[in-house]
Parts: structure tokens; C-alpha cells; sequence
């Protein structure tokens, strides 16, 4: 069977084609001397990030988390958890019991586009109705207890304590009046009291600080959290001695959980030599333009996006669907509009094997293309590949340089997140990277978090909170 991967000087069927779609996607390839120059330059801006002196200017903002322990096994209670970031918005009740077992109940709630880029006031007031409702469904409005919360804010903020911590700026979507610089757990916590319901936030972590937690949990060598869902971040146990900016005790262990907002690597320009004009205009569409220079290529809220306009600007060049040239100009197909190839369409994609392409078939028929020739095929799924590698690629370029920095001879990165669970090879694409990159020494694994920044915060807040209450059934 002919496998159009391994005969890329034929690959198409109209050989014509090769040159200009070869032009487009090799744009897109990163090789090991250029991944080697990110990882170089991400460190700096970690260091950049972690000095007090330079902390103000830098981009990669390297946030304390106040999270200075892993679980140990021995938290034990009942604890509410809301976990607000990604596309979902989710209520859980956790019960930590002997042995490290987790006992969990969850609701996923709706967050509607206007509460996202509504007034902070009412979004704190949705959440803490959510919660009340998610309380009397499970029958702990009554009991007049107090339970303890963790809270999982996925965006950057600047903490001050486990339980304050001031919004430096929204990313993925979210655009609230009135939130910005504020202490996120206060206006939590007010609006939680407004409600009348009995909950005191304990804690607030990002979430990749919940999934390290989670996994570390179940297996103590995990020191990177990872997501890589509608946003990509990371955090790692690094070295007090290390961190300039953290004005905390300095009690053993001398270590400190970092949430690097890596995101926003690349927003001073330093990743302008690898980016092409798909991801300027993925930028420039979004409504944090200049922000999250590095999320944008590889998170999940935008791969299919820049995968869109590939399509597109090859469909506008006459190289692609040359049988629909119906659909040219035809403004109503979803290609032409923004947001019209979803991320989970390249997971869809790249499943299909071989030269049948019966899901990129259907996904080409959900955008508007009926009856796709075998090139169109060939050329989609090519583009799905190249878009998706390069954001595996520089994914394991930055998990590179936190393993070779930490030196620990083996590591756990806890992970979660859309992108990792459902695209069938990121998480192939990343290892291979990392091969090259990662000290020949050292040796890694990833473990995947189930409801990992949920979970996570809940063994924080149930720390933090010293007398959360008993697990009595
Ligand atoms: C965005 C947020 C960050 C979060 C990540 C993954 O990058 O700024 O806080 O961890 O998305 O959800």
C-alpha cells in the first residue's frame, strides 16, 4: 500500500503540485539546530523571568506558586474544587481517603460567550451559582459545615499567597471587565458569600500546577505539570536559591512549584524567524494580538485555525479542491470563515492510515467539499501533519530544557489536556523531539492526569485548609 508519507517526491497524483504545497508546508519544519536555538532562548526568558531585576520586563513571567510540597499520601478529607480555563467549566467534590484513593463527583458547567467577555462581577456570580447548585444536588447545603475549596484559575497570575493572587492578564478567550490586577480568590470569595453558601477558598493553583499535583499523587518523581489543551503551559519544581522574585519563608524543602505562563514565550519577537504568515494572521484575528506568541502555535484553541488558513490560501491559489471551484468565492463554506476547521478535525485527519482517507473524507464533507479527490486528501492531511509536529516539536523543545535544567535522573511530567488525549501522534511527535534534545543521562516519561488540575487543587486545598472535614461514608 502505497503510504503517501514515505514518497514525498511523488507525493501527489498531479506531480505539478509538489513544488508549491512542498514551499507552504516546509515553512512550517523546524530542525535540530533551530529547536536547539529555542531552547536556548527560552531559558534565558525563564531567567529573565525568575530575577527580580528583570522580572517586570520579561515575557515568560515564571509565577511562584506558593506550592512548596508534593503529596504525600496522607491528605485526607472532603474538599469543592472549581476548575475554570479551558473550554469547560467544572464543579467537583472530592474525597481523599487512606491509600491514595480519590473518590470524585463533577459537573460540567456552560461558560456563555458573553460571560467570557462580559463584566468580572457576573462571571464570579456564575460561578458561585454553579457551585451552589452543583451543592444542593449533592446534598452539602445543609450540613452546615464549611468545606474548603481549591480553585483552578488557568491564566496568569501573579500570587501573593496560596489563597491570593491578582490576574496579570486574560488569555484563551476570556476578556472580563474589572478582573485585571484584582485578587481573583477575593472576588471568588465575595461573590461566594453573596451567595449564602458555606465554602472558604483555600487555595488557587494554574492548572498545571493541579495536574503536577494530581500525578504526583500517584507517583512522587513527577516535578513537570503539562497542558496542552485549549492553552499550553507549564510548571516545574525549581530551586528557591534560583528564584529572585519569591519573597516567601525559606523552609526546607527549598524548592518551589514555578507556573512559567509559557505561553507567552516569544511576545518580544524572538520567535519571529520561525513563525510563518498563517500564525501573523492567526495573531492579528485574535483578540489578544502580540499575546501568547508560543501558545498560538501549538495549542489546541488555534492549531486548526492555522490549519484553516494553509487550506485556504492554497484553495485561493488554485492548488487544492480543483474539482470544487464552485466552492471559490462561495463565502458560506466553512473554510472561508474563521473558526470553520475545528483543532479536533486534525486529530480526525491524521487517524486515517493508508490511501482510503475515509476520515478526511468526512471531514473535508463537513467543511463543505463533497467528493474530494485523492490529492486534496493527500495535500489536507499533509498540512494536519506538518501543523500538528511542529507544535509537538516545540512543545518538547521547552519540556527539553526543564529536564536538562532540573538534571534529575528520571522525571514524570503529569499531563493533560484535549490536544495529548485525542490526537492520535502529539504525543509520539514530542518524544521523538525530546530524544534529540534531552541530556543523553537523563530519562522521562509522561503520565496522563485524569482530572488532574481539579483533583490537584483539591490536595492543596485540603493541605492549606488543615481541618477540612471528615470523609464519613
Ligand atoms: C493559558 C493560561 C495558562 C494555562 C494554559 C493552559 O496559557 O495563560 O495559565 O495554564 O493556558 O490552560
Amino acid at each position: 500500500v502505497a503510504s503517501p508519507d514515505n514518497h514525498s517526491s511523488k507525493r501527489y497524483r498531479n506531480p505539478e503540485l509538489n513544488d508549491e504545497i512542498e514551499k507552504v508546508v516546509s515553512s512550517l519544519k523546524l530542525n535540530y539546530e533551530q529547536l536547539k536555538h529555542i531552547m536556548h532562548c527560552l531559558e534565558e526568558e525563564m531567567n529573565a523571568g525568575l530575577s527580580s531585576e528583570t522580572h517586570k520586563q520579561a515575557t515568560v513571567k515564571m509565577f511562584p506558586s506558593f506550592v512548596r510540597h508534593i503529596p504525600d499520601g496522607t491528605e485526607r478529607g472532603q474538599v469543592l474544587a472549581l476548575d475554570l480555563g479551558g473550554t469547560n467549566f467544572r464543579v467537583l467534590s472530592i474525597k481523599l481517603r487512606r491509600n491514595s484513593h480519590i473518590e470524585l463527583t463533577s459537573k460540567i458547567f456552560l461558560v456563555p460567550q458573553s460571560v467570557m467577555i462580559g463584566d468580572g462581577k457576573r462571571l464570579f456570580r456564575h460561578l458561585a451559582e454553579c457551585l451552589a447548585e452543583f451543592m444542593e444536588k449533592e446534598h452539602l447545603s445543609q450540613s452546615g459545615i464549611c468545606y474548603p475549596l481549591g480553585f483552578t484559575f488557568s491564566f496568569p497570575c501573579k500570587q501573593e499567597s496560596l489563597a491570593s493572587a491578582r490576574l496579570t492578564t486574560w488569555t484563551k478567550g476570556f476578556s472580563c471587565a474589572g478582573v485585571i490586577n484584582e485578587d481573583v480568590v477575593k472576588l471568588l470569595q465575595d461573590a461566594i458569600d453573596e451567595k449564602g453558601i458555606n465554602v472558604k477558598c483555600a487555595a488557587l493553583v494554574n492548572d498545571t500546577i493541579g495536574t503536577l499535583m494530581a500525578c504526583a499523587y500517584k507517583e512522587p518523581a513527577t516535578s513537570i505539570g503539562l497542558i496542552l489543551g485549549t492553552g499550553t503551559n507549564a510548571c516545574y519544581i525549581e530551586d528557591l536559591d534560583k528564584v529572585g522574585t519569591w519573597n516567601g519563608d525559606h523552609d526546607e524543602p527549598k524548592q518551589v512549584i514555578i507556573n512559567m505562563e509559557w505561553g507567552a514565550f516569544g511576545d518580544n519577537g524572538c520567535l519571529n524567524h520561525i513563525r510563518t504568515k498563517y500564525d501573523e494572521e492567526v495573531d492579528l484575528s485574535s483578540i489578544n494580538p502580540g499575546q501568547q506568541t508560543f501558545e498560538k502555535m501549538i495549542s489546541g484553541m488555534y492549531m486548526g485555525e492555522i490549519v484553516r488558513l494553509i487550506i485556504l490560501d492554497l484553495l485561493q491559489r488554485e492548488l487544492l479542491f480543483l474539482g470544487h471551484r464552485d466552492t471559490y468565492g462561495d463565502y458560506k463554506t466553512p473554510i472561508y470563515n474563521r473558526g470553520g476547521f475545528y483543532t479536533k478535525f486534525v486529530s480526525t485527519v491524521e487517524t486515517d492510515e493508508g490511501i482510503k482517507f475515509s476520515n478526511t473524507r468526512r471531514v473535508l464533507e463537513d467543511i463543505g467539499i463533497r467528493n474530494p479527490t485523492f490529492d486534496d486528501c493527500v495535500i489536507v492531511q499533509h498540512i494536519c501533519r506538518q501543523v500538528s509536529k511542529r507544535a509537538a516539536r516545540l512543545a518538547g523543545a521547552g519540556l527539553a530544557v526543564l529536564i536538562n535544567r532540573m538534571g534529575k535522573p528520571t522525571v514524570t511530567i503529569g499531563v493533560d489536556g484535549s490536544l495529548y488525549r485525542y490526537h492520535p501522534r502529539f504525543k509520539r511527535n514530542m518524544e521523538r523531539s525530546m530524544e534529540g534534545l534531552v541530556n543523553k543521562d537523563l530519562k522521562f516519561k509522561f503520565a496522563l492526569s485524569d482530572d488532574g488540575s481539579g483533583k490537584g487543587a483539591a490536595l492543596v486545598a485540603c493541605v492549606a485548609a488543615h481541618n477540612a472535614p471528615e470523609v464519613l461514608t
